[in-house]
């Protein structure tokens, strides 16, 4: 394993015990809304800090990206970290939430650790030598058409978001696929349909530490990963579309005539 892979899955290691940890006492945790619907326990921070402090101690001069911390300077390697996707699930005890952490070297996607720590899955992707889950690689689904797909995506939860969008784009995708999934970790969804649990995804409204390990991981899994409306990066742009290469292109076509947010 590339040691920079492995010092970021020491750190989603860590961060994942600390979470399962404070697991059975979720109850008692005090937990501050960042925005409406949006929130933040000390579980994620104290997560996020166990992974600075890995990360810093074997590469202390690069740059950090963290959602809880933000952005601290560095050189041109950037460490793009999520400590706990899925925080909403978390508080309800609903089993779906992972940490999520890539590794940017001049913006471009070098490492990927995308970690399920009540299930003990480990997702990793290095640049070029393929994606793995625990060990094992692992390959985008082989589905051909929308008829046989299982897609995933993120309903719209914040003030900002638009309903009327998702809407639209679940109304192009809805009665022609065999199922949509909400399962509310966009990590872990990008790195299921890097095992081909699912098809494809789309998303808006994302943020960089959501999607970063995601789309390396489906990149080296042999699927195409990027922005929903553009086919830019999606890092940018918040905006995702995923998938195994044919249903990632039927789903193109599907939403082609929806407009971004803010621009219909
Ligand atoms: C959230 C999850 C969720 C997605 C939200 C994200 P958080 O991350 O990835 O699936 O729909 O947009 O904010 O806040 O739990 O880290
Ligand atoms: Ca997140
Ligand atoms: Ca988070």
């Amino acid at each position: 394993m590339h040691p920079m892979l492995n010092t970021a899955v020491k750190a989603a290691r860590r961060a994942g015990t600390v979470i399962v940890r404070a697991l059975p006492d979720v109850d008692r945790l005090r937990i501050e809304t960042k925005s409406r619907h949006d929130f933040v326990t000390e579980v994620d921070r104290r997560a996020e800090e166990r992974i600075i402090e890995t990360l810093k101690g074997a590469y202390p001069d690069h740059a950090i990206l963290a959602e809880e911390s933000g952005t601290a300077a560095g050189n041109e390697w950037q460490w793009v970290i999520d400590p706990l996707d899925g925080t909403t699930n978390f508080l309800h005890g609903f089993p779906q939430f992972a940490v999520s952490i890539a590794l940017r070297h001049r913006g471009r996607l070098e490492q990927a650790v995308v970690f399920d720590p009540l299930r003990d899955e480990l997702f990793t992707a290095t640049r070029g030598e393929g994606a793995q889950l625990n060990d094992r690689r692992i390959r985008v689904s082989r589905a051909v058409d929308l008829d046989a797909a299982l897609l995933g995506t993120g309903f719209p939860f914040r003030e900002s978001d638009s309903v009327a969008q998702w809407v639209r784009l679940f109304e192009r995708v809805a009665c022609q696929t065999s199922g949509v999934r909400r399962a509310g970790s966009a990590a872990l969804d990008l790195a299921y349909v890097a095992c081909g649990r699912l098809d494809g995804f789309w998303e808006t409204g994302l943020k960089p530490w959501d999607m970063a390990a995601g789309a390396l991981l489906i990149r080296e899994a042999g699927g195409l990963a990027s922005d929903l409306f553009t086919e830019g990066d999606p890092l940018d742009s918040g905006n995702i579309l995923a998938g195994n290469p044919r249903i990632y292109g039927h789903m193109r076509t599907a939403f082609a005539d929806v407009a971004p947010h803010g621009t219909d």
